[in-house]
């Protein structure tokens, strides 16, 4: 133990510097609500920072808490947080001063750098829970299925169903399961962390994966009604899981059914929050495939994009494609040519990681939207024949990048590119044989 290490734990045994036992009472309420979802952590913290303004993990959770809205608009207040935590270095520990690392690469846009620097915080205190959910949450940034997976595996020995928070470590280790497409295994862990904890809503998302890739869409939607009285009221990520449902629903022509949980559930008003509004963007984009007019439905999330845009645009492709895809449906083609220009912007500006990713992914993908919106549908595919089996490295999930598929077949068979669109189709019948959308493409290119 340096000399600047003291004798206090959080409540799995990871070490932190000296500070108010309150505080650290809060931070465990901090970290419940992080993995859970329900409440707001950042809150929270803010209101023990004021009261000890030198506890020191309390400004590294609130920095990496507001990372992994990955939304640049947070930016200046998590550069505080980091800048404060830096400025406590003295009575800082070494685990802390790794965090603080991690927090300042994930700013500076170096994403993997500051997974790995995760890892090595793992490497010493493997119940970290903070470090484990932010790797966890950058893994899905970056489409990293197999850390999504293993880098639960790495610490997954250091946990017991006694310790506080394993429901949701069991329910990470689900979804990187099912991001690899080991699908029994995934429900076996997301089944097993239900049990314990019957409101963790990451296990349910996990098995609401697993559902949609073994084509259980009516036990899909049975399972997500029947649990949603856990997992739904006053959780923040309860429009995700909707999604998820509605995803069932398209899948049984039930068109009404999905616009029903839009309105209700995914976007029930105005959003300021990225990752509801690419939610609800990709719901009606998938809805305009299947060829389902959602009135304004369009205008309105578009106006919620342009809102961000000023601010948010080139930061992630991820988002940025899906303001590119709410522009597009709301005929807004001007407004998506503009974000596509930042995104372009982007890929050669960006630091290394996301200026990859906007132009290894996010200037096709966007530019394949925008040539669907014009009906350049040859261009379309073009486009997205190029990325698709490299999508994933500007994250998301395999079923939030099926857009691309579904966009691709869309478009090949728009373009009457009969050879083409029934090879992907067949393709897409080897993964999801029974799912009613794969045969309701085949139909459209029968005819
Ligand atoms: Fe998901």
């Amino acid at each position: 133990m340096t000399a600047t290490q003291s004798n206090q734990t959080d409540a799995r045994g990871a070490p932190v510097s000296k500070c108010e036992p309150k505080s650290l009472e809060e931070y465990e309420k901090a970290i419940r609500q992080f993995q859970s979802y329900f409440g707001d952590p950042t809150e929270t913290l803010a209101e023990t920072l004021v009261n000890d303004p030198e506890f020191v993990m309390g400004h590294i959770f609130n920095a990496s808490a507001m990372l992994m809205m990955s939304e640049r608009q947070y930016i200046p207040a998590i550069k505080q947080s980091i800048e404060k935590a830096e400025s406590l270095a003295e009575k800082s520990i070494d685990r802390e001063k790794q965090l603080v690392n991690a927090a300042r690469h994930w700013m500076e846009g170096r994403w993997n750098r500051a997974c790995q620097t995760w890892d090595q915080v793992l490497a010493d205190h493997p119940t970290d829970a903070m470090a484990i959910q932010c790797a966890h949450l950058t893994d899905f940034y970056l489409g990293d299925a197999v850390n999504l997976r293993d880098r639960i595996g790495r610490v997954l020995g250091h946990w017991d169903s006694s310790m506080p928070g394993y429901s949701f470590i069991m329910g990470m280790q689900a979804f990187g399961f099912e991001e690899c497409n080991q699908f029994d295994r995934a429900e076996q862990a997301a089944r097993e962390a239900l049990d314990i904890e019957k409101r963790d809503g990451w296990s349910v998302h996990a098995l609401a994966h697993v559902m949609e890739m073994q084509n259980r869409y009516e036990e899909g939607q049975n399972f997500m009604r029947s649990t949603s009285p856990d997992w739904a009221p006053d959780n923040g990520f309860a429009f995700h899981n909707w999604w998820h449902l509605a995803l069932f629903h398209i899948e049984q022509e039930d068109f009404d059914g999905a616009l029903e949980l839009y309105d209700s559930e995914i976007l029930p008003g105005e959003s300021d929050v990225s990752l509801q509004m690419l939610d609800a963007s990709a719901l009606l984009w998938r809805l305009k495939l299947q060829g389902i007019e959602v009135s304004d439905r369009w205008r309105g999330i578009a106006d919620l994009w342009a809102r961000k845009t000023p601010v948010e645009n080139g930061y992630y492709a991820f988002n940025d494609l899906h303001a590119v895809v709410a522009m597009v449906g709301a005929g807004r083609i001007k407004e998506a040519k503009e974000v596509l220009k930042s995104v372009e912007s982007a890929a050669t500006s960006n630091p290394a990681l996301t200026r990859l990713m906007a132009e290894q992914v996010g200037v096709p993908a966007c530019s394949a939207m925008i040539a669907f919106g014009e009906e350049r549908y040859s261009d379309a595919v073009d486009d997205l024949l190029g990325i698709r089996t490299i999508a994933h490295r500007f994250g998301g999930s395999n079923a939030q990048r099926d857009i691309l598929t579904q966009t691709l077949i869309e478009s090949a068979i728009r373009d009457g590119q009969v050879g083409l669109s029934t090879n992907l189709v067949s393709e897409r019948s080897v993964h999801k044989p029974f799912s009613p959308l794969t045969r309701r493409f085949k139909d459209k290119i029968a005819h």
